[in-house]
């Protein structure tokens, strides 16, 4: 009988830590107890700050800025806000368009969307976000290149 009631304790204290487990998740950890990237960037108002400045850069980048001329820059820092907040694992639905119709016809090329990851990660740094952290959102943004980038390469000398 005895043994019984200790596999009983035994099994509940089990159940109970496998619970926990869950429970932690929707704290922001993993199965695994890892923290996601989203709370490891620091939540939302850490990812809100990371684009202020990126856009901040971007809108400097005399590489890329002449396409941002027309754009909605509130609108933008909002969906992007959004976006990294989704793809990071954060509790965020990213309700812009597609980066295939939102980038349609501005004919980018892979230097400019280098040019706009550079102004990222240079934000990254000040921010002091760690090198595993800035792989990760990188990671996730890189899928996206094939639907932004739609010109083959930059404009040679000739045109
Ligand atoms: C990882 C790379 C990039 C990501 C994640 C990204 C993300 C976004 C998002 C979320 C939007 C807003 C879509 C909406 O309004 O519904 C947007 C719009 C836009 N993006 Fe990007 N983008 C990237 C690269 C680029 C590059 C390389 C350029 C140009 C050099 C660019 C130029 C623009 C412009 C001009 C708009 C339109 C803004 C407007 O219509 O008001 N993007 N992008």
């Amino acid at each position: 009988m005895n043994t019984w009631i200790a596999s009983y304790v035994v099994l509940s204290g089990l159940l109970l830590s496998l619970g926990g487990c869950n429970t932690m998740e929707s704290f922001g950890q993993t199965m695994t107890g890892e923290k996601s990237l989203y709370d490891r960037l620091g939540g939302k108002p850490a990812i809100a700050a990371v684009v202020e400045d990126f856009v901040g850069r971007v809108a400097a980048d005399s590489r890329i800025n002449g396409k941002f001329a027309n754009a909605n820059i509130p609108r933008l820092k909002t969906m992007l806000t959004e976006q990294i907040c989704q793809a990071s694992g954060g509790p965020c639905t990213y309700k812009g368009r597609d980066m295939k119709s939102s980038h349609a016809g501005m004919g980018i090329t892979g230097e400019e969307f280098d040019a706009l990851v550079g102004d990222l990660v240079a934000t990254l740094n000040k921010f002091k976000v760690g090198d595993r952290e800035t792989k990760e959102l990188l990671g996730a943004l890189a899928p996206m290149k094939k639907d932004i980038v739609t010109s083959p390469m930059a404009a040679g000398p000739n045109g």
